[in-house]
């Protein structure tokens, strides 16, 4: 049964699409809580990738007109205090590899913080990307994970994702870490399941 404060607190939010002001807020959201989920999970070596200075350079750019002009698009999480728990980041699919070919879409990046997860807020992120991707006539999506993260594999399976490629990525210190990619062929699903 689901447990109906779980409800209200969700509610308590509003998912909103990224402004150019969200950038700090939204890199310290990532920084946060990419070293609380993948401190357990990957070498100490590889926590370099947690660094703000890059994160707010990234942000910052991202939430630029150029940047909204290539189809990237972000939704934020954010609470009746203005606070913002998380954020989601989609645009058109960055691989060339036959195996995204049906996927022209793409989740780049789903990050709720640790106080805030477990509430649907990854759901109505997702759909809220999930809508713009469909907008934009992008009809189906990846998601990239690393391998050890079960929380977020099992969220993308609960979304109706199904592996399709997998990776050895070195670019977090120089640390190979294995990645799987999720497709998710109803994209539809997911923001019919938001909708009230
Ligand atoms: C993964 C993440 C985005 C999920 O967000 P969340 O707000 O905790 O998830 P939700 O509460 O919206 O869960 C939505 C559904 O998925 C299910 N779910 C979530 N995690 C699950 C898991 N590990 N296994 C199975 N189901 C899961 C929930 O039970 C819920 O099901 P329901 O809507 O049918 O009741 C969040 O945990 C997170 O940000 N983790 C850290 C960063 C990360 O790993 N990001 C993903 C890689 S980029």
């Amino acid at each position: 049964m689901v447990d109906p404060s779980m409800i209200v607190g969700a509610a308590e939010y509003t998912i909103r699409p990224a402004r150019p002001e969200d950038a700090d807020p939204i890199a310290q959201i990532h920084v946060a809580t990419w070293k609380q989920t993948y401190r357990d999970l990957i070498p100490p070596q590889a926590m370099v990738a947690a660094n703000l200075a890059h994160r707010l350079e990234m942000w910052r750019g991202l939430l630029t007109i150029e940047s909204l002009d290539k189809g990237y698009c972000a939704f934020v999480a954010e609470s009746h205090a203005h606070a913002l728990s998380g954020f989601v980041l989609v645009g058109p699919q960055r691989s060339e590899r036959a195996a995204f070919a049906d996927y022209p879409g793409e989740i780049m990046a789903l990050y709720v913080m640790k106080d805030a997860q477990g509430r649907g807020l990854g759901r109505r992120l997702l759909s809220a990307g999930a809508n713009e991707l469909l907008a934009m006539g992008l009809d189906r999506a990846s998601a990239w994970v690393l391998s050890a993260n079960a929380n977020a594999r099992g969220f993308y399976e609960r979304m109706g994702g199904r592996e399709i490629a997998t990776q050895t990525e070195t670019r977090h210190g120089g640390v190979p870490l294995e990645e799987v990619a999720y497709g998710i062929d109803d994209l539809g699903a997911i923001v019919a399941s938001t909708r009230g």
